[in-house]
Formats: structure tokens, sequence, C-alpha cells
């Protein structure tokens, strides 16, 4: 949820911030700006896209070694010019971009109103910029560095933060508290961003930043400290990212490359983590904390989105396979409510970020109770992968699309491993069990290849016939129903169509008053064990003339002779369905959103990571 870069060194700073920014873009993209010192404090901003700022900054013949950016999503104030960042003070001479929610701003603004500032924007923003002049200029022998931190220490609420003051044409100063910031080191120059994908094509070494803590950054200096000033000396960190996994690759959108990418996204997760061989499981993240699982009461699992779909397939996996209980819980409802969780339970965050608000103040506060957290998160160095007592990373790669795809199989194949090894542990899983288990998950892979290469056209088809229409209902059993949530998400994000995802026996409970012709109803009927139950579903949707649409299993006839359109998928133990019936959805939305003219990869009003509550 927004996106910060910022340059210093000898190559163009507008090209750099560009770019970066160009990839911070699914973070936010209502509106973009730079600021530059080039001499002067140059500010380009405005409503819309990078691209609009880059024609701007090219019209301008900007320049200069040094500077920052943004993309924005806005929280205060409406998307337009005034309020994009960066925000100015009152004289011109302070840059700020940031990223976060100042909770108190309202309060500081009018103080600031009236000791005689004037405010441009609606932005909480401005009033850091104003704020920090104000106790620059104001208070004797206060230097520009210590003026931020006054400024910091009267502000309420979450900011990655980059600032500019033209007194001082060499520096950039960062600060965080709640939005994620690192930095990167390379030869002469240094970079500064909100996560590394501006960063990979120029130097793998970074820093990141945490709260609380604050940089002054030279071309070839950084000075790592906390906000009261304490010095830190910081780990440097080597990415692993590549360049190729933050491109399109050919690909018309990043949605549909993360969607192909799946039989690769989902054997890196399991890459020397499952033994084919020796019919074991090893997850080296949770090593050390095994027993406290084996012997936890309970599992409590939080998340947001489409990890929160993949938390419910969580809770039917722990259930089945280990025996252990689960909650599964919205983050920012668990985090608001006093939860009852402490010592000898678990809480399980589940992010593909690593930096969802609500999930981190999930994880801070089971923490505070006692209780174990284990995190599964996508992004290496994420906030909340660093703050988890332990877990295990989903190796997706990068997720740039804003609706989720490979995060959520990865973060599916995890659970499973987890459970699975955890039933083992606890006696519960027989050696050829957890045979059949291993040997059918190293098969996925090529399961989730032969749907891609094989329902492709037919789902394109489908959703030329669907594009227009103005609902559709997803219905599932067992483990089918946290897929028809997640089929529901992915149509309602990227192309505007309502639509909602139910157990299907629920569907007699209300949504059946909403089916007539004109309503397509998706039903995921793959699992063996709750099929019949699903052909009754069937039978009265089709009874009241909804269109339906099938995803089946390959020997599942019966539904298939009574659905209007089918996708057909391998057959697995019905605990791993959910890797595969979610594929045929994903391509249903993606389809649909195109045929729709909308922008699959940035679509309105969302954000890739929620960083604000
Ligand atoms: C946003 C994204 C979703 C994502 C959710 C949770 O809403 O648009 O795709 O599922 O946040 O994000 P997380 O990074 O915590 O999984």
């Amino acid at each position: 949820m927004c996106g910060i870069v910022g340059y210093v060194g000898d190559r163009d700073a507008t090209e750099v911030l560009i770019k970066g920014l160009k990839r911070l873009e699914y973070r936010g993209y209502d509106s973009a700006g730079i600021a530059l010192i080039d001499g002067k404090l140059i500010v380009q901003k405005g409503k819309g896209k990078v691209i609009n700022l880059e024609k701007g900054s090219k019209k301008n013949n900007l320049s200069g070694k040094l500077g920052i950016g943004h993309t924005r999503w806005a929280t205060h104030g409406e998307p337009n010019d005034v309020n994009s960042h960066p925000h100015l003070s009152e004289t011109g001479k302070i840059a700020v971009v940031h990223n976060g929610i100042i909770e108190n701003y309202n309060t500081l603004k009018k103080q600031l109103i009236e000791r005689g500032r004037t405010f441009q924007s609606q932005t909480d923003t401005e009033i850091i910029a104003q704020l920090i002049e104000e106790i620059y200029t104001k208070s004797k022998g206060v230097t520009f560095e210590q003026a931020i931190r006054l400024a910091l220490k009267q502000i309420v609420g979450t900011y990655g933060l980059a600032i500019l003051n033209i007194e001082t044409p060499d520096k950039i100063y960062i600060a965080r508290k709640g939005s994620p910031l690192l930095l990167g080191v390379g030869e002469n120059e240094m970079f500064i961003a909100s996560d590394a994908s501006p960063i990979v094509e120029y130097t793998n070494k970074v820093v990141y930043l945490d709260d609380g803590e604050m940089a002054i950054v030279t071309r070839s200096n950084y000075e790592v400290k906390t906000i009261d000033d304490s010095p830190l000396t910081k780990e440097v960190h080597e990415l692993a990212i590549s360049l190729d996994a933050i491109e399109k690759a050919g690909y018309p959108h990043f949605m549909l490359k993360e969607i192909f990418e799946q039989p690769r996204s989902i054997a890196d997760c399991m890459r020397g983590r499952i033994d084919v061989e020796n019919s074991s499981i090893l997850l080296g993240g949770i090593e050390d904390v095994i027993d406290d699982l084996v012997n936890a009461k309970r599992i409590v699992i939080a998340a947001c989105g489409t990890s929160w779909h993949s938390a419910l397939v969580g809770e039917y996996l722990f259930e089945q396979l280990a025996k252990t209980p689960v909650e599964v819980e919205y983050a920012s409802e668990f985090r608001y409510r006093d939860p009852l969780i402490g010592k000898g339970d678990v809480l399980l965050v589940i992010s593909q970020s690593g930096e969802t608000a609500d999930t981190l103040a999930a994880l801070r506060e089971a923490q505070e109770k006692g209780a174990l957290v284990l995190g599964i998160c996508n992004v290496v160095g994420s906030t909340i992968s660093r703050e988890t007592d332990a877990g295990v990373f989903t190796h997706a790669g990068p997720e740039i699309g804003v609706a989720s795809t490979k995060a959520f199989t990865a973060q599916v194949v995890v659970l499973i491993m987890m459970a699975l090894e955890l039933g083992q542990r606890k006696g519960l899983i027989s050696s050829d069990e957890m045979k059949r288990y291993i040997a059918e998950l190293s098969r996925i892979p090529a399961k989730v290849e032969h749907i891609l290469e094989h329902s492709d056209d037919t789902i394109k088809k489908m959703a030329s016939l669907f594009t227009y229409a103005p609902n559709f209902l997803y219905l599932g059993r067992s483990y089918s129903f946290p897929v028809a949530l997640e089929g529901a998400l992915k149509l309602k994000e990227i192309s505007y169509i309502h639509a909602e995802g139910y157990p299907a026996a629920e569907m007699k409970h209300g949504p059946i008053a909403l089916i007539d012709e004109m309503m397509p109803v998706v039903v995921i009927a793959a699992t063996d064990h709750t099929n019949d139950k699903m052909v009754s579903n069937i039978e009265e949707v089709k009874a009241r003339k909804g269109r339906l649409i099938a995803i089946i299993n390959d020997e599942n006839t019966e539904v298939k002779d009574l659905a209007d359109f089918c996708v057909s998928i391998p057959n697995t133990i019905d605990c791993f369905s959910p890797l595969l019936t979610v594929i045929p959805l994903q391509l249903l939305s993606y389809y649909i959103a195109v045929n729709r003219g909308c922008n699959v990869d940035q679509p309105r009003n969302l954000a890739k990571s929620v960083t604000v509550e």
C-alpha cells in the first residue's frame, strides 16, 4: 500500500526512480510523484499511473542525482494532483513521501494552522513536512536530523518515510514505524524502497529497517540509528530474487504469468522439504518448535484476503490429518477483541507480503499474550517473517499481480506439509498412508501443468459467454468451500462482477432466491466424499434454471451430464484438491476481466500490500 523509492549516486535519479515506481506500482497506483535535488528542489507529481509521471518528467527534462518517489493508494484525501506525494513544507524546502497513516494528523494540523501554517492538500502526510520545518526553523541549534526525530515523537500512527531538505542536498533521511523500508547498498550509490523489487537490478545487498529506526543516507554511506538517536549496526542481507522473477516474461499480465508459473512455484515450495523416497517431510523453519506444535491445545490461524482462504483450507487439513483443533480468524477481528489466546496455543499467521497491518497486529497481540507465533510468508525479510517465532516460507517467487494466485497454492502446499508432518509425529498417519500422500503431493505440479495445458481454451470460451454476467455464485463443500470463496474473490477483485462464495448446502438458506436463468453458478465438485451431496445441490440449481459451470474430476460423470459447462481436472486426494480446483477459477476470472477491459494487474481501489488498517 503506497510504494516509496529513493536514490542517490551517479545515475540519472529520475530514471531510477521512475523505473522503481513502475515496479512498485502494484502497491498503489492512483497517483505518483518524485522530488529531486538538482541545485533546487524539484517536484513532479500527479494523479494517475507512473506512465503519466514519466511523460511529465520527460517533458520537463528533469534531472538530478538524488531523489525520492512515491506511488500512492489514497487514504486521506481523494487521488488528485495536490494530494499526490511528495508533499512540501510551506517554504518548499523540505519534501516528504510517506506510506502509512498519521492518526493524530487532525490535531497536529489544527495546531500548525493556529500557529500560522497554510496547507495545500487534504493528506495526513503534509503535516509531517510542515511539522519538521516548524521545529527546524523555530528551535535554535536543532539540526535537521534532530528536527525529524522531534517531529516523529509527536506523530501517532504508522509511517515509512523518505525526506529531502534542500539545505542538505547530499542526504536522504528515512524512518520506519509500521511500514516497510529497506536500503539497497551499491558501490557509491544507495537505493531506498518499500520492497526489494526496485533494487534487485542494481544490487543484491540490502539492509532492512526495523520499526523505530531511521537512517541518513548519502551516496557512499548510510548511518542507521533509533529514532531516539542510538546508533545501530545492521546486518547486510543478500537478496535471493532475480530480475526475471519481477518481469512479465512475454505474458500480457503478471497475473497470467503467475497463474502459469504455478507448476514451478508449487514444486519450489516443496523442494528440499518432501522426500519421496523416504516418505518424509522436513520443514526446517519450524523444526525447533515442532514439539510445541505437536503439543498445542489448538491452533488459531489469522490472515486477510486470499491468505484467509488458505487458512480455511488449513483448518480442514490440521483437523483431518493432525486432529488438532483449529480456529480461523480474520486478523482484523482477532486483534481488536481481546482474544483468548495464551501459553500452550499456537497462532499461525499467513501472509504473502508479510506486511499486512492487521496480520502483523494479530501476531503482536498473540505474542504479548504468550502464544507461540508461527508464520507462513512469501516475502523473505518481510516484517511478519522477522517477527514470528518460527515459520515456513512459501518460496513462490515475487507475486506482482494484485490478485493473489501462486501465493495461495504455495500457502496451501505449506499447510499440507505442516499438517502431514504434525499428523505423522502424532502417530495419526501410518507409513503407508504417508507414502501415498507424499507420492501424490509430488505429482501435483504435473497435474497443475495438465490443467493449464488442457483447460485454458475451454475456459477462454466460457469466459466470453459470461463476460457481462452481473452476478456469480460459487458453491463448494468441504475442501472446495474455501476454493469457492477464493474463486468469488478473484472475480470480484479483477472484473468488478459481484460474486459470492457459499458452502453448497447453505445455498438453501438464502442465495437460492437469487438463482434464475441469468445467474451463472460455479460448482466445485471434485472432492469424492462430498460428490453425492453436490449432485443434489446441482439439481436444485438446475431446477431453477441457473447456468451451471462445474469443476469436476475425471471420474465425475454424473455432474458432467448435468452441467452446462465443465472443466475436468485430474483426480487427486481430496485434501489436496484445492491446489487443482482453484486453477480454472483463477483463469476464468482472468479471462472475464480481460474481456471486460479491466486493468487485471492493478484493479481499481485495491493494493497488493495493505500496510494500513
Ligand atoms: C490484499 C491483496 C490480497 C491479499 C491480502 C492479504 O487485499 O490484494 O491479494 O490476499 O491483501 O495480503 P497478504 O500479503 O497478507 O497475504
